[in-house]
């Protein structure tokens, strides 16, 4: 199934429940929630606290994409804050099997995410275990970058790993993702398309998921 994640990193925060509900209403499959450490990536955003006042508010589905060094000692509690879904990255610090298992068990899903200099293969032998794979499509830490068409094929091949064992694993693209690049990251086979600026920069939200699913859905398998 085609989805729609907004990031909310590039709305405006101080009317965070307001643009959280007007996206859902717009049509968003989900709520995409970048949490960054300022050491994994040279970047601060939100935390802990933010997720469970949005959890109070809503009941949309929320993807937390943890850009983290040690998001083991964290997984638990975002689970607990009201994240659906956890995403972490296989570079962090933390064994990537341990975090795999503490999702698990906390009952949330769970996702592994590559930055883009980081191999397709690297993700290969979790596939069994998680239920999404997030592909980096500009390196992690800010919004408004430009999409790298070149990871295009790393893309693709994750895809063809999903589909050759059967499974049914989320592919998400994150990064520079507009009415544009995501017909090519449809292409490579994402089903899952992250986009902030492209979004909230527009002022009919509604038109904007649309025309961002249209685009996918013309090129798409799924
Ligand atoms: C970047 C974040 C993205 C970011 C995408 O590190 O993971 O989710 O919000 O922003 P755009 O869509 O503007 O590239
Ligand atoms: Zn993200």
């Amino acid at each position: 199934m085609l989805k729609i994640a907004p990031s909310i990193l590039s709305c405006d925060f101080a009317n965070l429940e307001a643009e959280v509900s007007a996206m859902r209403r717009a049509g968003a499959d989900m709520i995409h929630i970048d949490v960054m450490d300022g050491h994994f990536v040279p970047n601060l955003s939100l935390g802990l606290p933010v997720v469970a006042s949005l959890r109070k508010k809503t009941d949309v589905f929320l993807d937390v994409h943890l850009m983290i060094s040690s998001p083991l000692s964290y997984a638990q509690k975002f689970v607990d804050a009201g994240a659906n879904l956890v995403t972490f990255h296989v570079e962090s610090e933390s064994d990537v099997q341990q975090t795999i298992d503490a999702i698990k068990r906390t009952g949330s899903l769970c996702g592994l995410s590559v930055k883009p200099a980081t191999p397709a293969e690297v993700v290969f032998p979790y596939l069994e275990q998680i239920d999404l794979v997030l592909v980096m499509t500009v390196e992690p830490g800010f919004g408004g970058q430009k999409f790298q068409p070149e990871l295009c094929p790393k893309i693709w091949s994750i895809r063809q790993e999903i589909d050759r064992r059967g499974l049914s694993v989320d592919l998400e693209v994150d990064g520079g993702i507009d009415d544009q690049t995501v017909s090519q990251a449809a292409q490579a086979g994402a089903n899952v398309f992250v986009a902030g600026s492209a979004l909230f920069s527009q002022p009919d939200y509604r038109a904007a998921v649309e025309n961002l699913r249209a685009h996918a859905r013309k090129v798409s398998l799924f």
